[in-house]
Parts: C-alpha cells; sequence; structure tokens
C-alpha cells in the first residue's frame, strides 16, 4: 500500500525542463529578398540588371536544333541561326503555345514545329506558314525575346528593362589572349556542355560558398579527406587548412564591385626553397561572379585567368557557368575534375558514398531548396556572408528606389579589374 502521509520533508530538487527540444517551434522561412529570382520579385529586378551567361557559344551551332535554356525563372530558347547569329527567345511560341525547343533552325530564324510560324533573333514574325501569303498581319506578331552578345566564348543575355541595358561588361583577367590562349568554357561533364551544370537548390547557397573560406578547412580536408587533388604536390600545404587557425588567417574586404578575403598560408615555391607567406584571394563582384584562383597547380604572383557565373535558373535550381583564358588544355579538365571525394567526381558516387565524404554538392544542397534564414545561427567566421548579404540587399535596395545598382556601369577604360590570386606576401600577416 502506498504510503500517503503528508511529512515536512523537503521535495526533492526537480530540475526544470530543457526547453532547448524542437517541440512547437515556429515554422521556418527563407529571406525571399535574398534568394527569389522571378519576374517582379526584388532580387529578380535587381538581377535583371545585368547580363547573364545563358550558353556556351560552341555549343550553339548555326542552323543546329534550338536548346531549352531556363533562367531567372522564365522558360527560354537559346539558338544560332543559320547566318550565325544568337537568339534568346521566349520558349513558348507567341501563336498558340507550342514550345521552340521543337522548332528547325533557317538561315534567318527559328520556325515553331506546330504551323510553322517563323520569327528571327529579335522575335520579329517572318513567315506564318500556313497562313495566305505567308501572314498578312504577321507584322502584328511578335516572339518575346531578349538582347544577346557574345565574349569569352559565351552568350550573355539581358532580361531587364531595354532602356536600363548596359554595356557588357569586359574583365582584365580575361582579356586580352595571350598568346596561344583561348576561352575553355566546357564542363566536361554529361548534360552540361551547351548551357552548364544545373544544380538543383538556390543560387545564393553557393554564391555564398565562395565567400566562406573557413568550410575548406573543415569540410575539404578534416571531415572528408584532403578534396582537393594535388595537396601536398602542387596544390595546398596542410598548414592551408588548419581549423584552429584559420579564423586568424583571414580577413574580408569590400572591393569596388562586391567582397573578397584573403586566406594567409605558408608554403615553399613550386620547385622548392625557402618557406614563403602566401596570401590566396577570392573576389566575388556583383551580382553573381566568382573569381577563383586555380587551385591545382598554385602559381603565385601570376595573371587571374578565369571568371565564374552562378546564374539563377529559378528559385530552386542554379547553372554554374565559366571561362578560363588558358594556353593549356589541362588547365579547365583540372579545374573541373580537381575536387575529389575519395577519389572519385561527385556524379559517380553512391548515397553511401556521399555519406562517408560529402563535399560541396552535399554541404549546400542539404540545406535545401532553399536555406531557410529563420534558423541560422551565425557566427564570427560568417563575417564574409555577412557582408555579401548586406552588398546584395543593397543592391535590392538600390534598383526599387530608382537608383543604379552597384556593377553596371564599366569603369574608366572598360576593363574591370579582378583582385583573385595568389600572392607573395611582403608584410607579415597575422595569424601565420
Ligand atoms: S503554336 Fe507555334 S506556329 Fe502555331
Ligand atoms: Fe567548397
Amino acid at each position: 500500500m502506498t504510503d500517503t502521509t503528508v511529512t515536512d520533508t523537503p521535495a526533492p530538487d526537480i530540475p526544470a525542463p530543457d526547453t532547448g527540444t524542437g517541440y512547437g517551434r515556429k515554422l521556418s522561412s527563407h529571406d525571399a529578398r535574398l534568394t527569389e529570382v522571378g519576374p517582379g520579385t526584388p532580387m529578380g529586378e535587381a538581377l535583371r540588371r545585368y547580363w547573364h551567361p545563358i550558353a556556351r557559344s560552341a555549343g550553339l551551332v548555326a542552323g543546329d536544333r534550338p536548346h531549352r535554356a531556363r533562367l531567372l525563372g522564365e522558360n527560354l530558347v537559346a539558338f544560332r541561326d543559320g547566318q550565325g547569329r544568337p537568339g534568346v527567345v521566349f520558349e513558348r511560341c507567341s501563336h498558340r503555345g507550342s514550345s521552340l525547343s521543337y522548332g528547325r533552325i533557317e538561315e534567318d530564324g527559328i520556325r515553331c514545329c506546330y504551323h510553322g510560324w517563323k520569327f528571327d533573333v529579335q522575335g520579329h514574325c517572318l513567315e506564318q506558314a500556313c497562313e495566305p501569303d505567308g501572314g498578312r498581319r504577321r507584322n502584328l506578331a511578335r516572339q518575346p525575346w531578349y538582347p544577346v552578345e557574345e565574349r569569352y566564348g559565351l552568350v550573355f543575355v539581358y532580361m531587364g528593362p531595354p532602356e536600363s541595358k548596359p554595356e557588357l561588361p569586359r574583365f582584365d583577367c580575361l582579356e586580352p589572349l595571350g598568346e596561344g590562349e583561348s576561352y575553355h568554357t566546357d564542363w566536361l561533364a554529361p548534360d552540361a556542355e551547351v548551357l552548364g551544370m544545373e544544380q538543383d537548390f538556390n543560387w545564393l547557397q553557393i554564391y555564398e560558398n565562395a565567400v566562406d573560406p573557413v568550410h575548406a578547412s573543415w569540410l575539404h580536408s578534416h571531415h572528408s579527406g584532403f578534396q582537393f587533388q594535388g595537396t601536398g604536390t602542387t596544390g595546398f600545404p596542410e598548414s592551408y587548412y588548419d581549423p584552429t587557425t584559420v579564423a586568424d588567417r583571414v580577413t574580408y574586404h569590400r572591393t569596388d564591385l562586391g567582397v573578397k578575403y584573403v586566406q594567409s598560408y605558408r608554403d615553399r615555391p613550386v620547385g622548392g626553397g625557402e618557406t614563403v607567406d602566401l596570401d590566396w584571394a577570392v573576389e566575388l563582384q556583383l551580382p553573381n561572379i566568382l573569381a577563383l584562383p586555380d587551385f591545382i597547380r598554385v602559381a603565385p604572383d601570376s595573371r587571374h585567368d578565369m571568371l565564374i557565373w552562378v546564374v539563377p535558373v529559378d528559385d530552386t535550381h542554379h547553372r554554374l557557368v565559366f571561362s578560363i583564358r588558358s594556353a593549356d588544355p589541362e588547365r579547365a579538365a583540372s579545374f573541373v575534375f580537381g575536387i575529389k571525394q575519395n577519389g572519385k567526381n561527385n556524379w559517380e558516387m553512391t548515397e553511401e558514398e556521399r555519406h562517408r565524404f560529402p563535399g560541396d554538392y552535399e554541404a549546400q544542397r542539404s540545406q535545401g531548396d532553399i536555406t531557410q534564414h529563420s534558423e541560422e545561427t551565425l557566427a564570427p567566421s560568417d563575417r564574409g556572408v555577412v557582408m555579401l548579404r548586406r552588398m546584395l540587399r543593397t543592391m535590392v535596395d538600390d534598383v526599387e528606389a530608382g537608383r543604379t545598382p552597384l556593377g553596371v556601369t564599366n569603369p574608366d577604360g572598360g576593363l574591370r579589374s579582378v583582385a583573385s590570386g595568389v600572392f607573395t606576401r611582403t608584410a607579415p600577416a597575422a595569424g601565420v
């Protein structure tokens, strides 16, 4: 029988429940102003003030078939007419809506498969095959189109207000071409030959990753093994990755066109000799350009040679497009295949291997279709991410307020300076 006698013995201490459980949390959310890119959204409107690469020049073959190319939430087709002119038009035919991706390319335009309407690269209707006289009122039909220009082996498209169209920017790292050099733009991977490498998560997750150097000191080294091919031979010494010192070895800087980080480390020069202090510098130029040094064959103090564009396909997909200026055909291959996971390319891995040796894709994709900003706990080492977001917010604010956002107008002389590379340090670095 239970003793129910009341005594004045104090009750034992019952600890208060720890309320940090997952129960009852508010619904999470993403920052739409930073991430969503469709027509009429704040970021979508801001991104539409800039040129974006939509295809490789070599991938659009004159007179060949059109390619579906979704960009900023709009369904488009990219093609090159028989005269060699690149064109980008809406995918949906302005007659009754068939996809122009099934169209036929002719000398002067693209012809819809359904009733044979033909449009030139600026959407003018040249012929309506099933109408008398090729369509007496064909001049009233116009296929929505966007301006395109080619540079650096890529086809760029401008999807913004026609009256605000800026010059296509030029960069000192990509021109002029040196002797024997050409532009390398091919991912050398399945399904990425024409339009670039598509990934199935929001564009900002990978763009932010580019200004988050400390993740290399964990993910790419201490968690999954050294994933940069060439480490210890032509790449980086292990001290580059040291997570206990990396926070002190990285500084973040605002540049004229974006944000840059500099990571200091020590290494022997290629070919041997005394250890020197080096600065590894990565610059991001708004809104979505990334300049990453060669992480396979580190060549201090040489001219930077590549740019990457993180191009939003829609809110939950993006494409990576790059151009490398090089005389060495292996340069692009080493970039594409340079980050191995347990010796494999990412697209060759099993799910089991992905969990044992995660890389950039696993870390960024698993943040979600769009990361949930309401759930984040930012720390001092996220400083670059915070700086980038602040600049992107300013860009969005500027466009909303009718001001010209950063990086739309070209500097005097036209060439933009890119501040990426590996540099021999002459002054002592903090933390090294
Ligand atoms: S739907 Fe394209 S021509 Fe009719
Ligand atoms: Fe990475």
